[in-house]
Order: structure tokens, then sequence, then C-alpha cells
């Protein structure tokens, strides 16, 4: 099994329980691209056990939320629906004042469905926002490399032009990470009705970065990429 799935439920509790990469790094990122405004309604897409909800609720914004795991959707809380993406037929055709996914794409096969279906549930004027890996880092053969000779972490590219899958070890198995080149995903976005008005790339936090000796330098690359879309 390679999706995502309930079996890697308590797996990520522990995995994000205390992770100072979300209060540093995710939050804020999501928060700069969303744009929320006080007593919008937002759909967190993929909302896991709900710190990004419980995050936009302080801004003063309903949030919903939808996950495929019933355990991380029971985490969550009330205004939490299993859903499992892309579809969003249950929700209603301009319901919503934005929608948000992060860290969600890079598990999901298709963008374009998502795209597609965001644009229908959220109302015109409305926002699409996400936080994802960087597509720069995502791709099959991209990795850390360390230099023999004087143990310098250098970083192989591999075939960013390329979309396709990797495999990578998370809670006790693999899990199937699905690259695209970033000009894939905004025109898609744009075939689908949103009109790009926030790009944000940033990198490691100092802390995560000194935390392992493969993510040295990644304070001056692009590890997070976060995009903001307005519904025509
Ligand atoms: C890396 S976690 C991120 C969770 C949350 N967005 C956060 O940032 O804390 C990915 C989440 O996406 C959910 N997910 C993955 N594929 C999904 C799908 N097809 N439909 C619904 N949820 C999915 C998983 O259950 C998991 O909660």
């Amino acid at each position: 099994m390679s999706a995502w799935g309930e079996d890697l439920a308590a797996w990520w509790l522990e995995e994000v329980e205390g992770d100072p990469a979300y209060r540093d790094e995710v939050l804020p990122l999501a928060s700069e691209v969303a744009g929320v405004r006080r007593g919008e309604t937002w759909l967190d897409l993929g909302c896991g056990e709900g710190r990004v909800m419980r995050a936009f609720a302080e801004l003063d914004a309903v949030m919903l939320g939808c996950d495929m795991s019933p355990t991380l959707a029971a985490h969550a809380g009330p205004g939490t629906v299993v859903a499992h993406l892309p579809d969003l037929e249950w929700v209603r055709s301009g319901s919503i004042d934005g929608a948000l996914a992060v860290l969600v794409l890079e598990h999901l096969e298709d963008h374009e469905l998502l795209l597609e279906a965001a644009a229908s549930a959220v109302r015109a004027g409305g926002r699409l926002a996400m936080v994802l890996n960087h597509p720069a880092f995502t791709a099959q053969g991209s990795a850390p490399v360390i230099d023999a000779d004087d143990g310098e972490v250098l970083w192989r590219w591999g075939g960013y032009l390329e979309p396709g899958v990797t495999y990578e070890p998370a809670g006790g198995r693999t899990m199937a990470f699905f690259h695209r080149p970033v000009g894939d995903l905004l025109e898609a976005a744009a075939r689908s009705g949103w009109a790009l008005d926030r790009f944000v790339e940033r990198a490691l936090g100092t802390a995560r970065a000194e935390s392992d000796p493969l993510l040295a330098g990644q304070t001056e690359i692009p590890r997070l990429l976060g995009l903001g879309w307005e519904r025509h």
C-alpha cells in the first residue's frame, strides 16, 4: 500500500506532536498565502488532526475540515467530515470563502481534479491556498548527497521536468509522493479558474536545518512553497 491511509493516523499524530516545523515554518506560510478575513468560512482539505484549523480559527474564521482518515478527522473535532479527495461533491457549490491544503497535494495523484473541485466549492472572489514541499526538490532521484572527500552536503536534482512519483518511508511502510513541475500545477490552476496572487518560497528554519547533517545548507534553498489564488 502506498497512498495515505487510516493505518498512518497513529504515526502522524506522533509525528506532528510538538513539531517545531509547523510552528516556525508551515503555519506562518499557510496564514500568509491564505489571506483569511474575519468571519469567513474556510475548508481545510486533508486537515489531519486539525492543527491548521485550530490556528486559523484564532483568526476568527469558521473552520471546516475533511480528511480520509476517520481517526484524524475525529481528532480535528466537530465540523470535520471523512472524505476522500479530490471528491468535494458533498460541498454545496460556491458555499465557502476559501479552501486550504497544507502538505496534502503531494499525496494526490491528480492535482487537476482537486483544483477543479475546489473551484466549484469556493465562491467567486474566494480563495485557495496551498503549502507544499517545494517541487524543485521532490522529483524522482532528488536527494541530498554527501561528498565523500570533504563531507559537504550537495543536492542531486533528479528528473524535475517529468511528473512522477517517489516512495518514501513513513509510519513503518512506504508512501507515495507525487511530483509535478511548478508550471504543470500553475497552468492547471489557471485552467480551473484560479488567479495566482501569492507565490512564496521558504527555506528551512535554522533550528531544523541544524537538527540533521543532511539538512545542512537548506536555510538558503526553497524547501516549502506557499501558493495563494483568487477564484475568478
Ligand atoms: C501530511 S498530512 C497533513 C495534514 C494537515 N494538512 C496538516 O498540515 O497538519 C496529509 C493529510 O492528508 C490526508 N490525505 C491524504 N490523501 C487524502 C485523500 N485522498 N483524501 C483526503 N485526505 C487525504 C491524510 O489523511 C493526512 O491527514
